[in-house]
């Protein structure tokens, strides 16, 4: 088998990884910051030791301002629900995942807030230029994708945020596919809110992720309960990251990815991004010669690491479906919660494949990837 779909999740993990779930759970796996007891102070430990550790990789200063979450989609629902305000202008862009859309349309639909959406280019770039046109003073909220999901087009995020910075815009961003991959700095950036999985490029678990929220950035709980903390008061504690961080987490996922973050810190994100770059254009240049290849990524520099393509007369699962049962490749073809951004590559009726390597795949399972396409789109299969 050979698996090529670490845009949905990252197979496999660094034994690193694999080896501190199992010792965590193994050694005692007890309930951080309610009981006072040595194991529960070695859960606390761990929480935290991640905590740091996340937050020196996104240059955060207080680790505390991170809470930790099930994945992407809680984090930014809780962003959404929790910083705007009824008559709020929201900007955000057709490359969103439904994890921004659907909770933007329904304050949309309930009359709450209005909505603006930028348009990308032929490969799903958004740029700086149309964030400038469309993010004005009274606008309340910018909320964008670092890198697309259904292409991987990266997106300028730097020039975004000093965008929104200037013109007192909060900025929120979906890491949800550059985290692990390309580099993110807060500061340097002006992201006020960052919302990150555990378990695509941070190489951690399904079942972890999170989400920073700068100082003085006001935001409400869409959860409340449980925090080990103030616990004679009805009202949810203020404090961070208590005020979002309700119930019991996932410590043996959490204290995984702490081990995850540091391998990549240890590999270095450029080496990773570098390795991604190379088994894309691997792809890329594979298929370059096949007439009946329409490519919508852009070229592997400007990319987190995604090859979405159709084949002429082909629908997109059928390709999905010949490479799995024929080639035991594994990739995600069909629609890919992105609607918006169907609609405006054109790929609504027949969405597209999408191939994601990883950090693990080797130039020998690339080869027989572009040896699989290249047959396919000749026609030996069908
Ligand atoms: N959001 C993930 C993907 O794009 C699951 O496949």
């Amino acid at each position: 088998m050979i698996y090529l779909d670490n845009a949905a999740t990252s197979w496999p993990k660094p034994p690193t990884v694999v080896q501190a779930v199992a010792d965590f759970i193994k050694r005692g796996c007890a309930n951080p910051g309610r009981s006072a007891h040595a194991m529960a102070r070695m859960a606390d430990e761990a929480v935290m030791h991640t905590r740091e550790i996340i937050a020196g990789f996104f240059n955060i200063s207080n680790p505390l301002r991170i809470v930790f979450m099930p994945n992407t989609t809680y984090a930014l629902n809780t962003a959404i629900q929790g910083i705007i305000n009824p008559g709020d202008h929201v900007v955000t862009t057709m490359m969103e995942h439904n994890s921004i859309l659907r909770p933007l349309s329904t304050l949309e639909k309930a009359g709450i807030i209005q909505i603006d959406y930028i348009e990308p280019d032929k490969f799903g770039r958004i740029t700086i230029q149309s964030i400038k046109k469309t993010v004005t003073k009274s606008t309340s909220v910018l909320c964008m994708t670092h890198s697309s999901n259904v292409t991987g087009a990266i997106m300028p995020v730097a020039e975004a945020g000093k965008h929104c910075r200037a013109n007192g815009v909060l900025f929120l961003v979906d890491s949800a596919q550059s985290a692990g991959i390309v580099p993110i700095d807060v500061e340097n950036m002006c992201i006020d809110i960052l919302a990150f999985p555990g378990h695509k490029g941070l190489l951690g678990l399904q079942g972890t992720g999170g989400l920073y929220v700068r100082e003085n950035v006001p935001i409400r709980p869409l959860v409340q309960g449980g925090t080990g903390s103030f616990s004679d008061s009805l009202t949810q504690p203020d404090i961070f990251p208590d005020v979002l961080e309700s119930g019991t987490l996932n410590v043996p996922g959490i204290a995984g990815l702490g081990k995850a973050v540091q391998y990549i810190i240890d590999t270095g994100i450029s080496n990773i991004f570098l390795k991604k770059q190379q088994l894309l254009r691997m792809l890329m240049e594979g298929i370059e010669k096949e007439s009946n290849i329409t490519v919508y990524s852009p070229i592997p520099e400007a990319n987190s690491g995604i090859l979405a393509f159709n084949i002429e007369n082909m629908d997109s699962s059928e390709v999905g479906y010949l490479l799995d049962k024929r080639f035991g490749v594994c990739v995600r073809s069909g629609l890919h919660c992105a609607p918006l951004a169907h609609r405006s590559l054109g790929t609504r009726d027949r969405g597209m494949v999408r191939i994601s390597p990883g950090f693990f795949n080797d130039e020998n399972e690339i080869d027989l990837t572009v040896k699989a396409l290249q047959g396919i789109a000749r026609g030996s299969y069908r």
